[in-house]
């Protein structure tokens, strides 16, 4: 640690591995912190080498005092300051009737030095608020920060914002974020950074609308190239993101969670603090970065075992429930190949339909007049396969016994008229009443029955998020979250996916206590190549519920070959959304077989780094898996629309060990279509053995293929007694 003019620097650096497994200097953060005022991120970035003089670094970046500003620049910190001259959103707003809270100038209290970063604590005297500021580099490369607000006077404060930030580099002018709406989740969008980009999410889940992340960097940036950053808020409710920049040309990212008016109030002592903010950079390209954050939702998925293939009953009976039928198709899942059966909505007291019962979770008599053993017997015990069932706990229905008995449970104003969504209002899980109901029927039912996996749905946005007067759309949150804490101590060995009308509660926030998301409502694999890549930029592919769907898509009415749903369905937790006894034998046969390849290879996909590989016309798209060690890889080429170009380009995929040897081997794809080709690939008939620069660097010649269409192929290395 070095000093200079009553500022101190604080460096973290962090190890990565290169190609060969040599440990190397990843990425260095520096923080330097002035006495007087907030800390400053100077340096976030690939590593910086050991001799940088960061006294030096800082005074580089002291910068000329323009005509026509402030007479004392006012520095770009993590905390802007409004009583310090910060002109645009500060990191703290506070309201307090005995002193200008709204204002606060921070002074350094003490830097506590972790292996995870550094604990930085400020105070205000005037303001009598304190602050702390944790923030280090996490072993995946990811930088996490969270900020904690603390009221140390005597009268409560009204907290309006608490939000942390993001310096980022200048010249990052380019900007990437997500839009979507139910059954068309992650979409993207780019444009030029040149003016405050502003998301607000009062949705009360993420929704569909607005995943919190974003990405800014430098023009151009691409998935394998460009200087960026992404940022994303872990947080599953309403929250502000914006990318801002001052006139100075200082450019940055703030997150916060959008509190509602009134809603955080702070006693003596109390605390609040804000989400984790993470971000990652990267120097060369979206990939990069994803890869980070792959690695850090793996550090904390802490997976045991294989994402298990799937079959969700959903789209197969809807509501229509009996038991022949549930069985039939356990059976014919089996004997395909799965390993998970779920048994989605409709089992339970009155649920019948979407309009009632939500809130009645005691399993219905005249479907499963026997309880729910008969069939979970059947499928574990008989068919060996792990059982799941459906629940939306956070719901109730007017039409039900929950709501005739408690009606002030539901969270809605009782002042006005409710505004009901799917027929259905949100339980108010603040409320300990409620929130001991659910949770008993829940344990109940976790004990009376063995429940390898939960489907958590979650259906609707909030309106009027409150009990009475005050909005507690927060407080809901983190009841959620203590619920699901609970419920995972309790039942460890339960999984549990978070699904909300499709993806309308993806983040780290939640990912702190699921396994699963459920990426889309929509199985049309077309529209699912875009979902799924949007998704694939901050989430990894095992945590991405995936299913084959049936011929004609329910959501889409577009009709795809198995191939292209299967192989799109293989980028993620593969699973099936099919009523397969409308399977004939040869399509039974078809999917067994992906079901064999997506267990052979599911290491590689959920272990490994994973690529998007945009083609050169932006019709076609591969995603790439490596395994860590570099042996094992699998490509899934997709065609979505005509190609501009007669002949297929080559497609490269990187990061193969240059001198090695490997062996290409198509194992699956879509029907080759003669009408538009003479000719396959003299390559496509033969055993093809090309070294990993040869894949990398010059790439391989595919055939033709129709829109919506795809084809698979393994790479493995080749053992040295083999070679030609
Ligand atoms: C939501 C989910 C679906 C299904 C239904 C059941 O829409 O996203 O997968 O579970 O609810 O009602």
């Amino acid at each position: 640690m070095s000093e200079v003019k009553n500022v101190s620097f604080y460096r973290q650096d962090l190890l990565t591995k290169d190609l060969l497994g040599k440990e190397q200097q990843g990425k260095t953060l520096v923080i330097a912190c002035p006495k007087q005022g907030a800390p400053e991120l100077l340096y976030f970035g690939d590593a910086l080498p050991k001799t940088t003089d960061l006294a030096s670094v800082y005074l580089s970046q002291q910068a000329a005092i323009p005509q026509g500003m402030m007479d004392k620049p006012t520095p770009m910190s993590l905390i802007p300051e409004a009583g310090r001259g910060w002109l645009q959103t500060p990191a703290v707003e506070a309201i307090a009737e005995d002193r200008p809270v709204w204002a606060a100038c921070w002074s350094l209290v003490a830097v506590d030095e972790k292996q995870s970063g550094f604990v930085i604590r400020l105070e205000d005297k005037v303001a009598q608020l304190s602050v702390t500021l944790a923030i280090g580099l996490l072993p995946s490369g990811v930088l996490r920060q969270q900020l904690t607000l603390t009221n140390q006077g005597q009268a409560n404060i009204t907290v309006q914002r608490l939000a942390c930030t993001l310096p980022v580099a200048s010249q990052f002018t380019e900007r990437m974020g997500f839009y979507g709406r139910w059954c068309q989740e992650f979409q993207q969008e780019r444009c030029d950074w040149q003016a405050t980009w502003l998301q607000e999410n009062r949705n009360g889940r993420n929704s569909q609308a607005n995943f919190p992340a974003v990405i800014v960097g430098e023009q151009g940036f691409g998935e394998q190239q460009g200087d960026l950053v992404g940022a994303h808020l872990a947080w599953s409710g309403n929250h502000r993101l914006k990318a801002d920049y001052t006139a100075e040309g200082h450019r940055y990212l703030q997150a916060e969670v959008l509190y509602l008016p009134g809603e955080i109030v702070l006693a003596a002592n109390e605390s609040i603090s804000t989400p984790e903010f993470l971000a990652a950079h990267s120097a060369s390209g979206l990939n990069a970065m994803s890869q980070q954050f792959h690695q850090e939702a793996r550090h904390r998925l802490k997976l045991t075992k294989p994402r298990p293939v799937h079959l969700n009953t959903w789209e197969a009976f809807y509501f229509d429930h009996d038991m022949a039928k549930l069985k039939a198709l356990a059976k014919a899942a089996a004997d395909v190949g799965v390993e998970r059966y779920i048994l989605d909505d409709g089992w339970f007291r009155g649920r019948h339909h979407d309009k009632a019962a939500l809130g009645d979770w005691f399993v219905d008599e005249t479907k499963y007049p026997n309880g729910l053993l008969p069939l979970i017997s059947y499928v574990r015990n008989d068919l060996g396969m792990e059982f799941g069932l459906w629940f939306e706990p956070e719901m109730v229905n007017p039409d039900s016994d929950l709501f005739r008995a408690h009606p002030d449970w539901a969270l809605q104003l009782p002042q006005y008229e409710p505004a009901l969504a799917r027929n259905q209002l949100v339980l108010n899980l603040a409320k300990p009443e409620a929130y001991q109901y659910i949770r008993e029927r829940l344990f109940a039912l976790f004990t009376e029955y063995p429940i390898d996996y939960v489907k958590w749905d979650m259906n609707r946005d909030y309106t009027q998020p409150s009990g009475d007067i005050a909005p507690q759309a927060h407080a809901q949150v983190e009841a959620l979250y203590r619920l699901l804490s609970e419920l995972n101590q309790a039942f460890p060995a339960m999984e549990i996916e978070s699904c909300s009308s499709g993806g309308a509660r993806v983040d780290f926030g939640i990912l702190n206590f699921t396994k699963r998301f459920w990426a889309s409502d929509c199985n049309d694999a077309l529209e699912r190549q875009t979902i799924q890549r949007g998704f694939s930029y901050f989430l990894p592919p095992e945590v991405m519920g995936s299913h084959i769907g049936p011929d004609k898509s329910h959501t889409t009415s577009r009709i795809h070959d198995v191939a292209f749903r299967a192989g799109t369905a293989m980028l993620g937790h593969l699973g099936i959304e099919w009523n397969l006894l409308d399977a004939n034998a040869e399509q039974k046969v078809t999917i067994a077989n992906w079901l064999s390849h997506y267990k052979q290879y599911r290491s590689v996909l959920h272990e490994g780094n994973n690529w998007r590989l945009p083609s050169a016309d932006g019709r076609a798209q591969t995603q790439w898996a490596l395994s860590q060690d570099r042996t094992q890889g699998l490509a899934v080429y997709s065609q979505l629309t005509m190609p501009k170009q007669a002949q297929t380009l080559p497609v490269r995929l990187p990061n193969l060990l240059p001198d090695q040897l490997y062996r290409v081997n198509v194992l699956e794809h879509s029907p080759l279509p003669g009408h538009l080709m003479k000719a396959l690939p003299a390559w496509w008939k033969k055993d093809l053995i090309l070294n990993g620069a040869s894949l990398s660097q010059v790439g391989l010649r595919l055939p033709i293929f129709d829109p919506e269409s795809l084809v698979l192929l393994a790479i493995q290395a080749v053992p040295v007694m083999e070679k030609h």
